[in-house]
């Protein structure tokens, strides 16, 4: 696999219309909380796409037929960000699973620094990691980390917004592990955001600035 080919940019009217709703600098909180989770549902149908089945029989008021059941669903959401994209996947995945990565990106380094983390036992389940911004990919490589740790084989990471610099580092750290974005940005600036992005995910969500 070459860097790059880690990751599936979706190309639908519909996450293009809620991207844009979440790049448009006038976007307030609550609409933009709403475009995080109608994006989210874009992303979670491509992400889980070849989600293993199991079949077993089941009647229909006329016959018996084929019916088919998801396997165990794990969702980790890296805070805080990931929390915007959290609602969809419920919504989507009555049966999940959700751990939680807490990570904070040193604003001098971009470094991540742990402070929280609760996973669930992962060796069974497909894994879906929600880390909105693939900046320097800090957080997700380490939150993919802390997901192996625990089991885990079967790893997507679902993501708005990625840079060539996070989804080269995943290629790199992670190359076993998918990523579904929503667009693949230019670059990160000297602050290390991802431009032209969407500003900071977390403020632009909860209204923290
Ligand atoms: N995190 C964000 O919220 N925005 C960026 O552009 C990069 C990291």
């Amino acid at each position: 696999m070459l860097p790059g080919m880690n990751l599936t940019v979706i190309d639908h009217p519909l996450t293009r219309h809620y991207l844009s709703i979440l790049r448009d600098e006038t976007t307030p909180p609550e609409a933009f909380r709403a475009a995080t989770k109608g994006l989210t549902y874009t992303l979670v149908l491509e992400a889980t796409k070849r989600l293993p089945l199991a079949q077993h029989e089941i009647r229909t008021p006329l016959e018996p037929t084929v019916g088919y059941r998801i396997g165990e669903v794990v969702a980790i959401a890296v805070l805080r960000a990931g929390l915007g994209m959290l609602d969809a996947v419920l919504e989507t995945i009555p049966h999940v699973r959700v751990g939680f990565a807490g990570v904070q990106r040193d604003e001098e380094t971009a470094t991540p620094q742990e402070y929280y983390a609760k996973l669930p036992d992962l060796s069974r389940a497909t894994v879906l990691v929600l880390e909105p911004m693939l900046a320097t990919g800090g957080s997700l490589a380490w939150a993919v980390s802390k997901a192996k740790e625990s089991g885990a084989t079967d790893i997507t990471a679902l993501c708005v917004v990625t840079a060539p610099e996070g989804v080269r580092r995943m290629y790199e750290e992670h190359p076993d592990v998918h990523i579904v974005a929503a667009a693949h940005d230019r670059e990160l600036d000297d602050r290390y955001y991802i431009v032209p992005g969407l500003g900071d995910m977390g403020d632009r969500l909860f209204g923290t600035w």
